[in-house]
Formats: structure tokens, C-alpha cells, sequence
């Protein structure tokens, strides 16, 4: 494996790429997940609140139907990371990201936006123009990574409502406010 992460990452786009030993301490592996990886992401989302934790069959549908616009950071003790998305069936532009988990062990080292950057850079998602995803109010290490995104892809963010608290019922769930990236630029046309 290469220790230029963007290397590697352009080399191989669409179903592994890598982040540096020097970032995480460790060598990771970005992949799309699959059924047998199901568990371990439960195990991983169940050490990640704010997270609402799914069921494992939940993350079996992920892995099965959505892998493609999914990604599992893989480590030696384990999954490190995990991002679910999905394309919304009448929003065929928009990807929309559902949760994104990086294990404390390796928190604060990138992981979390590489794993977003990895899913923007796969060849059959280049159609993508807006990222959205939900966020509660006071999830500051979320704002802080969309917002870096947004920064790196030098594309704007609104904010608006989404899901109130009321829709969760007497779960005492914050308000969910969908943040919306994009327009996102279009990839260099092949020549
Ligand atoms: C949110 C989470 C995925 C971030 O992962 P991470 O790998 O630590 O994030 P990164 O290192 O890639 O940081 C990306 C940006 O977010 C910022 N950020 C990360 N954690 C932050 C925090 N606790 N407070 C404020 N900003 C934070 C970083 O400063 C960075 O911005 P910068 O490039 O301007 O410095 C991780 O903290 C996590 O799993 N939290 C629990 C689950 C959760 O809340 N998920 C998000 C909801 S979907």
C-alpha cells in the first residue's frame, strides 16, 4: 500500500482504497461493506452515540442493497468506520448520507471525511450533485466534519428543517435539520 492516501485513492476508486499508517496509527482499509460485515458494523454504531442503533438486519439491507454507496473502514482490531448512504429514489442527484461512525480509537485523524471523500470519488456516483444528510443540534463533531467537507469541495450548505422531534414519538429525539452541500463540480469530462 502506498503512503500517499490520494494516490492510492485515485488508483483504486471504486472498491478499496487506503489511509495512511500515519494518520491513524494503524493501516485501514476503505471498502464497500458486505452481508458478513453486518454485525460488526451494528457493534461498532452501538459505541458511537449519538447514533441511533439499528437493528443487524438493518446493516445486512445496507450491505446487501446498498453497498455501492456505502463504505466500511476496515482495521486490524476490527471496523473502524462506517458510512451509510443512499441515493433517494426521486432525487436521483442527491446522495444522501445516513450515518456516519468513526471508532473513538481513531477519532480526530481524518477518517471520517476520507470515508465521505472516497464515496464522492467513485466512478458511478459522478453524476452526484448534492450531498444531504440530517443533523441534531447539538452534534458539534458532525457539523464540524460536513462543514470541512463543504470547505473542501468549496461548495455551499443550507440548512433547513426536516424531521421535528414530534415526528419521534415520546423518544425524547432532538429535531433531525437536513444540511444540504452542493452544487458539487462536475468531474473533468474524459478526453
Ligand atoms: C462525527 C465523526 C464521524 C467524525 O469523525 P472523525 O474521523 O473524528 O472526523 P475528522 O477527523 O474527519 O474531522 C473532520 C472535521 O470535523 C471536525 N471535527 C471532528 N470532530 C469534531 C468535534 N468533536 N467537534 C468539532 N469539530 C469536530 C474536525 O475538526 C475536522 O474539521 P477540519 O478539517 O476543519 O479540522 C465521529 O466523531 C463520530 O463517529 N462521532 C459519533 C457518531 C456521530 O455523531 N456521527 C455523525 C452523525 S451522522
Amino acid at each position: 500500500m502506498t503512503d500517499d492516501p490520494d494516490a492510492y485513492l485515485s488508483a483504486q476508486p471504486h472498491t478499496v482504497t487506503g489511509t495512511s499508517t500515519a494518520q491513524t496509527g494503524h493501516p485501514i482499509t476503505l471498502r464497500l461493506p458486505h452481508k458478513a460485515d453486518a454485525s460488526s458494523i451494528h457493534g461498532l454504531i452501538e459505541h458511537c452515540p449519538p447514533l441511533d442503533l439499528n437493528s443487524i438486519y438493518t446493516y445486512l439491507l445496507l450491505s446487501e442493497h446498498f453497498s455501492e454507496t456505502c463504505v466500511l473502514a476496515e482495521g486490524p482490531q476490527g471496523p473502524d468506520g462506517f458510512v451509510s448512504a443512499y441515493i433517494p429514489p426521486t432525487k436521483p442527484d442527491v446522495l444522501f448520507v445516513w450515518q456516519v461512525a468513526v471508532h473513538e480509537r481513531v477519532r480526530g485523524r481524518s477518517l471520517g471525511s476520507r470515508m465521505l471523500s472516497e464515496l464522492l470519488a467513485r466512478p458511478h456516483l459522478a453524476h452526484i450533485r448534492y450531498l444531504e444528510t440530517t443533523v441534531g443540534p447539538d452534534n458539534a463533531a458532525s457539523r464540524g466534519m460536513f462543514s470541512a467537507l463543504a470547505r473542501n469541495l468549496q461548495a455551499e450548505v443550507s440548512e433547513s428543517a426536516m424531521f421535528d422531534s414530534c415526528l419521534f414519538g415520546d423518544s425524547g429525539h432532538d429535531d433531525e435539520r437536513l444540511i444540504r452541500i452542493g452544487p458539487l463540480r462536475l468531474p473533468p469530462p474524459d478526453i
